[in-house]
């Protein structure tokens, strides 16, 4: 009788301090501690996010295909076919010959999945491309012309990055494969923290993920209830193709190399 009610009492205790949001109630959203010292980090924001709040190892390393599969599920509600392909990707990068794991900072290896013309980072050419570079997202953030992003300021914003880098960077290169990972990446920020249905997405959100590398949370974001799948991805990538060209023969070009990291079967290293 007494532990029912301390039972009781309890549950109520914590339902009153964790009123129940659905899609929220993993409390890893609400928890979020950055990186220390011994802790390696990636250039992408979303992984560094998501490690950041504990859904993959807070330091960072050795990721197993499941804690992929599941850190993505949990979060970001992205179909287990889909991780598993980005996991493989990822331990492409792994130094250590076929490997089935990899660290956050392997990712920083140029011309695996890191490329130059990031929308965020400086290209390998002006120094170490991992860390968040204000003065880089400012001018991607320039092409952010309305509180909400669209599909065309996302495309204007990544060519802008691609053409500034082409100009100033004498070393600049983009495979095929790259440009396809670049365009997968903008298709992933309005994904995964846009309307489903829109595919419109709050600028706030955006640059929160990016500047922060924290979920939005506290500004009203929260994991799509639809499932995030391959076939979104791709017909995004090619939305976002289209909107980049002004030839249509060159947008299909685009659209086919297209990867989110996605249409990638075999990233070529290059070191
Ligand atoms: C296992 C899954 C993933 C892997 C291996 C991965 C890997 C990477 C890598 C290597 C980059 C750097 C590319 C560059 O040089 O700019 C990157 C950038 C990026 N990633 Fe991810 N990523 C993953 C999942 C995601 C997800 C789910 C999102 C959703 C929002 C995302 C959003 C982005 C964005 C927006 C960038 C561009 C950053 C920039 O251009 O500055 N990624 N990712
Ligand atoms: C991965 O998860 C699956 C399903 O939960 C489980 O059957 C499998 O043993 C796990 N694999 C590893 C290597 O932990
Ligand atoms: C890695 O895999 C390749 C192809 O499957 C194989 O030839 C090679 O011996 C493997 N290397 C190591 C270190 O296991
Ligand atoms: C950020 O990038 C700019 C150039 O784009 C560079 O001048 C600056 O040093 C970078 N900041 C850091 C902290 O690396
Ligand atoms: C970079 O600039 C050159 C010269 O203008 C152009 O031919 C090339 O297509 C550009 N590369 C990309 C990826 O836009
Ligand atoms: C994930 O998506 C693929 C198609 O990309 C689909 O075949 C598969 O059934 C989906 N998995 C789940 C668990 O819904
Ligand atoms: C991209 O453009 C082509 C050619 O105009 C068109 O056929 C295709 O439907 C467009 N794709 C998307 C996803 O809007």
């Amino acid at each position: 009788m007494k532990s029912s009610l301390l039972y009781a009492a309890t549950a109520f205790g914590i339902a009153l301090a964790f009123p129940s949001i659905p899609s929220q109630g993993d409390d890893r959203f609400h928890k979020w501690h950055p990186a220390g010292p011994a802790d390696v980090r990636a250039p992408c924001p979303m992984l560094n996010s998501l490690a950041n709040h504990g859904f993959l190892p807070h330091d960072g390393k050795a990721i197993t295909e499941n804690i992929t599969i599941s850190a993505l599920n949990a979060a970001l509600n992205i179909n287990e076919t889909l991780a598993r392909f980005l996991h493989e990707a990822a331990a492409t990068t792994n130094p250590q010959p076929n490997a089935t794991t990899y660290d956050l900072d392997h990712l920083n290896r140029h011309n695996f999945l890191e490329h130059d013309a990031s929308l965020s980072r400086v290209d390998l050419h002006f120094g170490n491309v991992q860390p968040f570079n204000q003065t880089v997202f400012d001018k991607t953030r320039a092409f952010f012309t309305d509180e909400i992003i669209t599909v065309q300021m996302a495309a204007n914003a990544r060519k802008a990055a691609i053409d500034n880098s082409n100009a100033t960077n004498p070393e600049f290169s983009l495979s095929e494969q790259g440009e396809g990972f670049s365009l997968g990446e903008s298709v992933a920020y309005i994904i995964a923290l846009g309307d489903a249905a829109t595919h419109n997405v709050r600028r706030d959100l955006v640059e929160y993920l990016f500047e922060k590398e924290r979920l939005p949370v506290e500004l009203g974001w929260s994991r799509r209830k639809e499932v995030i799948k391959f076939e979104e991805l791709s017909e995004m990538i090619e939305k976002l193709a289209n909107a980049t060209a002004s030839v249509p023969s060159e947008a299909r070009h685009l659209a086919r190399n297209a990867g989110f990291h996605a249409g990638v079967r075999a990233p070529m290293p290059r070191s």
